[in-house]
């Protein structure tokens, strides 16, 4: 089955059954302060989950796309993705489970006609105030689902809510107990028998593969009040979602979803760019990471993002980065082709369908796509050669690697557990958060790099600083020594000490040669050297800083040399122009220079 044929028995399905199709919500979100991308179907429906009166009516459906970031490190596996289409039906205060189970039922035994002896269900086992969901156990026997069939849950995998359990729910979140359906796909594959979880027994929710959730109905009656407890809503709902993609899978009895239309093309592609066979290789879970992360991308780039270091402009940087670490594992190296052919056939996936015009989009995707992997690729092998340089790479050096190199965490964290040992999240976020406090500290002109921020101006600002500091030296003399410097996105303030008192044009020949350096668009190098030899070879450095015995030096083509803990832009051509607007004496032999 393709997945145009399934998304039109969704919709027949619930037209028959007179629901109203209600448009789905943008993946990228805007303003939304809770959340950076639609990861339900259920997020745009909230109101109307909490008693406000939907003008579509009670009985909803529709196919929504989702983003889920927190499944990041589960993609790999043969059912796993960051990016999925969720086909959702909703009851808003009218049926209630009876209807749910019997309808869903229906669609996948009916419809889809899966056979009933493949097909397993969850229901909640109760816990603190939520009784054991007997009701819906009642509902699936008589629907015929045996007894063995059957598996009772607790809250870990039985409710639904956008944050998880019960205890997890923040006040007035909305959520339930649910039920499942599971595909299963037969103990012949030897699935479990090749999995790490061999061991232990086999059951639907086991994370082996042989069994794959196809459909989860939420029965979503309670709200968490501010005293903890679950409050019940004014009305029952059921909150229906299954991924497509999933029950494409099952429809077509093979368990890796990859293997399904929207996914085949797209690992065709990488299997003719890496020359590796998808199938033969050991690198199959890199390939889907790859398959993945790149739709997801693409989808957030015809939304609209652009790679950046905030927000959804991240998570795209993310997805990239971490494809391209990926690609560069399967085939040693990162052809900006591939990510472009990638790019192209997820637009012929998915052309004219909720947002996507391939012949409209493909130039801008292109374009972003080959923009952040020529920058990724600039910093990649520097990045790799200082994590090389470590025996054991801690969570401070992860850091290093995110903030000087662009490494997102679980880059790192990729490249470590190759060596067989993992980093721990909760400690590089603790260097992460350190970090922004500094950078907080920064605002208020305080911060030793000087720098307000890392926005593009400030880091163009940044660069042309270390220009500056190089031209004063060849104009005025080796005397030239930096006191300070103070860079916000409006301008750069620099105070140095002189021994002399400057001519008249000097000035004005420092901003000719910084503007020369910016012309000849030097690139921006850094390297981490031991401190002796950094200052052998005459790197500049600020005489008020303690140093370490390993410094990080930045080149600006070999022009300046300077001890610095960046950041930079890449090439000086990124500067634009510079204006001295003001000098002043602030001291004896110390002056204080404003540009912009
Ligand atoms: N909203 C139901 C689910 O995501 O499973």
């Amino acid at each position: 089955m393709t997945h145009q044929e399934l998304r039109t028995l969704w919709t027949s399905f619930w037209e028959k059954k007179a629901h109203k199709l209600v448009s789905p919500a943008p993946l990228v979100l805007q303003n939304d302060p809770t959340t950076l991308f639609t990861s339900s179907g259920m997020q745009p429906l909230i109101p109307y989950l909490n008693g406000e009166a939907h003008p579509l009516g009670k009985k909803l459906y529709n196919i929504q796309l989702c983003f889920r970031a927190v499944d990041i490190d589960e993609v790999g596996n043969n059912r796993h993705t960051t990016f999925f289409e969720m086909m959702g039906n909703w009851s808003l205060g009218d049926y209630f489970k009876e209807e749910q189970l019997g309808w869903i039922w229906e669609f996948f035994t009916q419809e889809l006609k899966l056979p009933k002896e493949k097909l397993y269900v969850s229901v909640f086992e109760g816990e603190g105030e939520v009784f054991a969901d007997h009701e819906s156990v009642k509902i699936w026997k008589k629907l015929g689902v045996a007894d063995d069939h059957i598996h009772f849950y607790g809250s870990d995998k039985n409710w639904w809510s956008r944050s998880g359990p019960p205890n997890k729910m923040p006040v007035g979140e909305i959520g339930g107990p649910d039920s499942e359906v599971f595909y299963d796909f037969g103990e012949d594959l030897k699935i479990h028998e090749n999995s790490p979880f061999k061991e232990k027994e086999c059951h639907p929710n086991c994370d082996c593969g042989r069994f794959l959730e196809i459909g989860n109905s939420v029965f979503i009656q309670y709200k968490k009040s501010a005293n903890g407890s679950l409050t019940e809503l004014p009305q029952k709902n059921v909150d229906y979602g299954g991924g497509l993609e999933r029950i494409l899978a099952a429809v077509n009895n093979d368990p890796d979803i990859f293997k399904t239309d929207v996914f085949s093309s797209i690992i065709r592609i990488i299997e003719v760019e890496t020359g590796i066979s998808y199938d033969k290789s050991e690198k199959k879970a890199e390939m889907r990471v790859i398959a993945d992360h790149m739709k997801a991308a693409v989808f957030m780039i015809v939304s609209g993002v652009i790679p950046s270091n905030k927000e959804q402009g991240y998570m795209l940087r993310r997805l990239l980065r971490r494809a391209a670490i990926k690609t560069r594992s399967v085939s040693g190296d990162l052809p900006v082709k591939l990510f472009i052919s990638v790019g192209n056939a997820v637009l012929t996936i998915y052309d004219g369908y909720d947002g996507i015009n391939k012949k409209e989009q493909e130039t801008l995707v292109a374009s972003v796509i080959s923009n952040e992997m020529n920058k990724f690729s600039q910093s990649l092998d520097n990045g790799l050669k200082y994590f090389n340089k470590y025996e054991k790479v801690d969570e401070k050096i992860a850091f290093d690697l995110f903030q000087n190199f662009g490494f997102p965490f679980e880059v790192t964290q990729e490249l470590v557990e190759e060596k067989g040992y993992s980093l721990d999240p909760t400690r590089f976020n603790e260097h992460y958060e350190s970090h922004k406090n500094q950078s907080r500290t920064a605002s208020a002109g305080t911060f030793k790099g000087g720098l307000a921020d890392q926005s593009e101006q400030v880091l163009k600002y940044h660069t042309a600083t270390h220009l500056l500091h190089q031209a004063l030296r060849d104009v005025l003399g080796p005397s030239v020594r930096q006191e300070g410097s103070n860079i916000t996105g409006e301008r750069l303030r620099f105070d140095f000490f002189v021994d002399k008192k400057p001519d008249t044009d000097a000035f004005k020949k420092v901003e000719q040669i910084i503007n020369e350096k910016i012309a000849e668009k030097l690139s921006v190098e850094c390297k981490i050297l031991p401190k002796k030899e950094a200052e052998k070879i005459g790197a500049l450095y600020f005489f008020k800083e303690k140093y370490g015995d390993e410094v990080k030096v930045y080149f600006v083509g070999d022009y300046s040399k300077e001890f610095c803990g960046g950041p930079h832009v890449q090439n000086t051509g990124e500067i634009g122009s510079i204006k001295i607007t003001k000098v002043k004496k602030i001291g004896s032999n110390l002056m204080r220079i404003y540009a912009q």
